[in-house]
């Protein structure tokens, strides 16, 4: 997958894998003969594609929020629960009583329905936790999923996720007495990649995530944003200034959003099952994404809440049907611009140099992969040429 249609597809293809790594990509019949003698393996014309990679969840999380479901579809509004005590803040408290061991069965659960789905590497968030033993928690239990599972994590400190009930109406005293301790507390503990925040009305102001975002950027971590997931609140512009990975959720971003994003190098990362289950109407400026030449991720956003969805398939036929992404963009936006939104150049391309993580398809055509709805055509992942 490495040529020049819009796949990069080759057909009649052949990898060669030492170690792990890719070590030639190219067509059968140009396979120099020096590798003929390696054990080799058939795909009997079957599709090979980067290893699925999920660049934003809330994997690890306790409880469920079924009966908050209920009442959104009853009339009541994802801000309005959120404000009357529900949404994020009940499963703070379903999160702190869940406890290590649960949190981690829990989890593994679904990160077993994506590795299903031919799944590598996956993004981690804390941010159901937001007071510092529980951050810790949350991202110690992210951290032991690979230890579990071949599969690799990448963990996000997210304690500006919400104000916790204990802090309500003292959101600044909420990041200087718990938010910042817990980042450097997490990050002595080497539990964190990158730094995330909640830039929204019923989060955090855009002020307030700079001050996380400070002292991110004096322990060398990199940021990234939830932003312009329910009103335009200039989160985005906020994270491209601090040359954040990506930005995320982006249904109420702009055009000069768009600009900025391009000039920082910010991967716009789409989250249509939050769309979705949200019952949204305004959808991602994916337009000016695509003219800006801006990289678009697409991620489960797996969480409680606003995405109770661990499937990165249904998600690429979400993202082509509501949001008219093309199917190659889709697929895009799990491999390499995933791996982009990560800061990761070792995976997401079929390329010699990098690692051999594979998900083989019993398809015959890329676009079957964001085509069917519901189907897993998965016929073999592939973990380091395992
Ligand atoms: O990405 N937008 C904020 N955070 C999560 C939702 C979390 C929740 O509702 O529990 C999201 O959609
Ligand atoms: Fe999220």
């Amino acid at each position: 997958m490495d040529g020049d249609t819009p796949y990069g597809l080759i057909e009649n293809g052949t990898v060669v894998i030492d170690e792990g790594i890719i070590v030639w990509v190219g067509t059968e019949d140009t396979l120099p003969t020096h590798f003929a003698a390696l054990e080799q393996k058939d795909l009997a014309g079957r599709l090979l594609t980067p290893a699925l990679i999920d660049c934003h969840t809330h994997i690890v999380h306790g409880g469920h929020r079924a009966a908050e479901f209920e009442k959104r579809l009853e009339g009541a509004s994802y801000e309005e629960i959120a404000q009357a005590g529900g949404g994020i803040v009940s499963t703070v408290r379903s999160t702190r009583e869940a406890g290590y061991d649960k949190l981690l069965e829990s989890a593994l659960g679904r990160v077993d329905g994506l590795l299903a789905e031919g799944l590598s590497m996956i993004e981690i968030k804390s941010g159901y936790g937001l007071d510092q033993e529980a951050e810790l928690t949350m991202l110690r239990v992210a951290r032991a999923i690979e230890k579990h599972r071949p599969v690799r994590v990448r963990t996000s400190f997210l304690g500006a996720h919400a104000i916790p009930q204990e802090y309500t109406g003292r959101a600044d005293a909420y990041i200087d007495d718990v938010c910042l301790p817990a980042l450097l507390a997490a990050h002595a503990e080497g539990l964190v990649d990158a730094v995330d925040g909640f830039c929204e009305i019923i989060a955090f102001s855009p002020d307030q995530i700079e001050r996380v975002f400070k002292l991110a950027n004096e322990l060398n971590i990199p940021v990234k944003l939830h932003a312009e997931q329910l009103s335009h609140l200039g989160g985005t512009l906020l994270a491209t200034r601090h040359k954040a990975l990506s930005s995320d959720h982006l249904e109420y971003a702009t055009e000069s959003d768009a600009l900025a994003m391009k000039e920082s190098g910010t991967v716009a990362v789409i989250l249509p099952g939050a769309f979705y289950t949200l019952r949204e109407t305004q959808a991602p400026p994916i337009a000016a994404f695509r003219e800006n030449n801006v990289p678009m991720a697409i991620a489960t956003d797996c969480n409680p809440g606003s995405s109770p969805i661990s499937s990165l398939l249904l998600v690429m036929n979400m993202a082509c049907t509501l949001f008219r992404m093309t199917p190659a963009e889709a697929l895009a936006g799990v491999t390499r611009h995933a791996a982009q939104a990560l800061g990761t150049t070792d995976t997401g391309i079929v390329r010699t140099g990098l690692r051999a993580d594979f998900a083989i398809w019993d398809v015959k055509h890329p676009a079957e992969l964001a085509y069917r709805i519901g189907a897993n055509p998965l016929h073999q992942r592939i973990f380091a040429g395992h």
